[in-house]
């Protein structure tokens, strides 16, 4: 099994589409998929059509009881979503309170690492949906996770907000036995603007071995699938944007993970 973190430290960028449409990609190539969602907004709940008010739990209940964790436990909290094979731990808003009430607790840090172990069998891919907050989530979903995928939109505040990211992600890989690799993924790419292919030059310079050498571009299909809650491969499967991100699977299967800086 293999467990894959979409984070970034800004909003807007393109992280839960990018999470819905790799899992909708590696579904359709017969790969059993379970989704986390660590953002307590539930965006991605939320795109799949999957109300918050209507699950058994969420990874709420999953924190709380982090110290008597069973495989049947973890179960009772993953929903199937319309897409089968396609399985989901919900995010409720208690999420938002986990720092102040356990983060200062020992072993709060590998949750999900944990979570994931217990799933081990019963799926091909973990991928965990970040929120923009670096709190317990984000640390607990970088420590279960061998790669990270960075979105980023192409203009450049939002290059500002990665450098950040990067940074902490490498102060995290310091205290890893097993250091994970990250790729910085273009999106929301627009030719016709002055920004997006300046800012695209400025990621290539700054990270020439960790950004993916292609773009995801603007798409409205992305919207329109998250409106229908499927995820794009599944909604229109030849559109460019979809067409883009099955170039990022292939790139990612192929092994071309470059791993995090040791300082
Ligand atoms: N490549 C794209 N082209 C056009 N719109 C996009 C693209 N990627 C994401 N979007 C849209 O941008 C908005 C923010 O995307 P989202 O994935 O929710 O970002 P994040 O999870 O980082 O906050 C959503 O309305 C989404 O449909
Ligand atoms: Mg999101």
């Amino acid at each position: 099994m293999k467990v894959w973190t979409i984070a970034n430290q800004k909003g807007g960028v393109g992280k839960t589409t990018t999470v819905a449409t790799l899992a909708g990609l590696l579904n359709k190539r017969q790969r059993r998929v379970l989704l986390i969602d660590t953002d307590p907004h539930a965006s991605l709940g939320y795109y799949l059509g999957i109300d918050p008010e209507q699950v058994p739990g969420s990874l709420y209940d999953i924190f709380m009881a982090h110290k008597e964790l069973t495989h049947d436990l973890v179960r009772q909290y993953i929903v199937p979503t319309s897409v089968e094979g396609l399985d989901l731990l919900p995010s409720t808003m208690a999420l938002a309170t986990l720092d102040r009430s356990l983060g200062h607790q020992e072993g709060m840090g590998l949750v999900l690492r944990n979570v994931c172990r217990l799933c081990e069998a019963d799926y091909d891919y973990v991928l965990i949906d970040c929120s923009p907050v670096l709190g317990v989530l984000m640390v607990n979903a970088l420590a279960a996770s061998e790669h990270i995928v960075i979105p980023v939109q192409t203009e450049f505040l939002a290059i500002k907000g990665l450098e950040r990211m990067i940074k902490t992600m490498e102060i995290m890989g310091r205290s890893k036995a097993t250091q994970y690799s990250y790729t910085i993924v273009a999106t929301m790419y627009d030719r016709r603007t002055k920004a997006s292919p300046l800012a695209l030059q400025a990621l290539s310079e700054q990270y020439p071995q960790h950004l993916w050498p292609d773009v995801i571009p603007v798409d409205t299909k992305f919207r329109d699938a998250s409106l229908a809650h499927l995820p794009a491969p599944h909604y229109a499967a030849s559109c460019r944007g979809v067409k883009a991100y099955e170039r990022l699977v292939e790139y990612l299967f192929a092994g071309n993970l470059k791993h995090a800086k040791v300082s």
